[in-house]
């Protein structure tokens, strides 16, 4: 792991303990697909593990309050001042930022990097283990079964809007089918 990429880990674990979220195994299941993704598609490893890491370092458990809405726009704010002081080239900053920023679809990729991380950011939801971790996760913020499966479907549709990799695309979909069957089979 390289120091850039190792700093990004233990400051995106800091936030998670101050802020509760997002769980912290989603991100590590976004940095494995990552790491798949950088290599299939010849990008930058590290840029690509370091915005996984640094995406969400402002963020909140509550469902699309303020926070969680903004979230790609005050991470980036939020870590452009680490940046600088780990001394990160300015070139290898901007493609960070952007692609923090991009990650949710409002500004556009810049960068392979980019469009690799937010690809791989899709499937921290769209795996069966992502998916159960986030129903766990909201069973734990007290939100009642049936309302925590909706907001499960609600984020497995965003992230499959944002895929854009025609590969990834087809595998999320692949992903969303079987993990709805098993949402499905719960009620009998
Ligand atoms: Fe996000």
């Amino acid at each position: 792991m390289s120091d850039l990429v190792k700093k990004s880990r233990e400051l995106m674990f800091n936030q998670f303990k101050k802020n509760g979220a997002p769980a912290w195994e989603l991100t590590e299941i976004a940095v494995a697909k990552g790491k798949q993704l950088a290599n299939r598609y010849r990008a930058d490893e590290e840029l690509v593990l370091a915005s996984l890491y640094l995406a969400h370092t402002i963020f909140s458990g509550t469902i699309r309050d303020r926070i969680q809405k903004n979230h790609e726009k005050l991470s980036a704010k939020f870590v452009k001042k680490y940046l600088d002081n780990w001394k990160v080239p300015d070139e290898k900053k901007q493609v960070i930022l952007n692609a923090i920023e991009a990650h949710h679809d409002k500004v556009l990729c810049r960068s392979k990097v980019a469009e690799v991380m937010k690809n791989a950011e899709g499937f921290k939801f769209l795996t069966l283990k992502g998916a159960l971790v986030y129903l766990h996760d909201l069973g734990g913020r007290g939100l009642p079964y049936d309302l925590a499966v909706s907001e499960v479907i609600r984020k497995m549709q965003q992230k499959l809007s944002y895929l854009s990799l025609p590969e990834q695309k087809k595998e999320g979909k692949r992903n969303f089918a079987s993990i709805m069957k098993v949402l499905s089979k719960s009620d009998i």
